[in-house]
């Protein structure tokens, strides 16, 4: 087991990467909190995980509210002692939007979701492991995050900074020991892009296909797990390819 005894919050894990990532760390033995404000599918995700014989607890949040971010820090440690792994998973998409069509508010709420909160998270986790000298932070960018043309203003802008962050952050903070890492998936069949999935050409990708949600997962575990002790401030594309061109 890659991951005994770590604790992992994994936000926006009731749904598509984030909930095959929870069911992945829970196996390689994290104990993982679900977080998610959808959290009738974050109760189904954690049931899984304790039937499969694993640990886990579902938390209520919306990642754009402070205090819930707060909420859902203080609850983990209350639970499970602490957090080792924060994985910064959560995020909607912008269906492509050009920026003349993308006004303040929609600017400001896709930011908050794809970027604010991975900043607001890490500040809340951060302090324990400076003071414990380890931790792993993972962030879910995008391929968005490295190339224009995959996504809307906004989002791509988002997934740009988020990049920028983990670099930052990496700088800051890898003499405690803690690794931050983003990776920035290509395609990848979840509900978040299943307007978009069919105006998306197969071709486009060297590989052929699609990405799968295990495949990004087991990225994850990787990033969150000793075994990538030396990785700091690193963007992994787990693309097919599509980044090569
Ligand atoms: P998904 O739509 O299947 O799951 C996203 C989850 O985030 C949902 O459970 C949703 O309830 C939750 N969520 C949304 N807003 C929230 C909020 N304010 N507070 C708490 N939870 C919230 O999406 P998917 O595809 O699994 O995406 C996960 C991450 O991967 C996102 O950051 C996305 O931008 C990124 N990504 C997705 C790609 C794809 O092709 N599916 C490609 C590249 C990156």
């Amino acid at each position: 087991m890659r991951l005994k005894d770590k604790v992992a919050l994994i936000t926006g894990s009731a749904s598509g990467m984030g909930r095959a990532e929870a069911l992945r760390y829970a196996e390689e033995g994290a104990k993982v909190v679900v977080a998610d404000m959808n959290i009738e599918g974050a109760q189904e995700v954690v049931q899984e995980i304790i039937e499969n014989g694993y640990q886990a607890l579902a938390i209520k949040a919306d990642i754009t509210k402070t205090e819930d971010i707060h909420n859902m820090v203080d609850k983990t440690k209350e639970v499970f002692g602490s957090i080792d792994i924060l994985v910064n998973n959560a995020g909607i998409f912008d269906k492509y939007q050009t920026s003349l069509d993308t006004d303040l508010d929609k600017w400001n709420f896709l930011l908050n979701i794809n970027l604010t909160s991975t900043f607001q998270l890490s500040n809340a986790v951060l302090p324990d492991m400076i003071e414990k000298q380890n931790g792993a932070i993972v962030n879910i960018a995008s391929v968005a995050g490295l190339v224009a043309g995959k996504g809307g203003a906004a989002y791509t802008t988002a997934k740009h900074a988020v990049i920028g962050y983990t670099k930052h952050l990496a700088s800051e903070y890898a003499k405690y020991n803690i690794k931050i890492n983003a990776i920035a998936p290509g395609t990848i069949e979840t509900p978040l892009i299943k307007d978009v999935a069919d105006s998306i050409p197969k071709d486009s990708v060297p590989a052929k296909r699609f990405g799968q949600i295990e495949e990004v997962a087991d990225l994850t575990v990787f990033l969150g797990s000793d075994e990538a002790k030396f990785m700091n401030g690193v963007v992994v594309p787990i693309d097919g390819g599509f980044t090569i061109q």
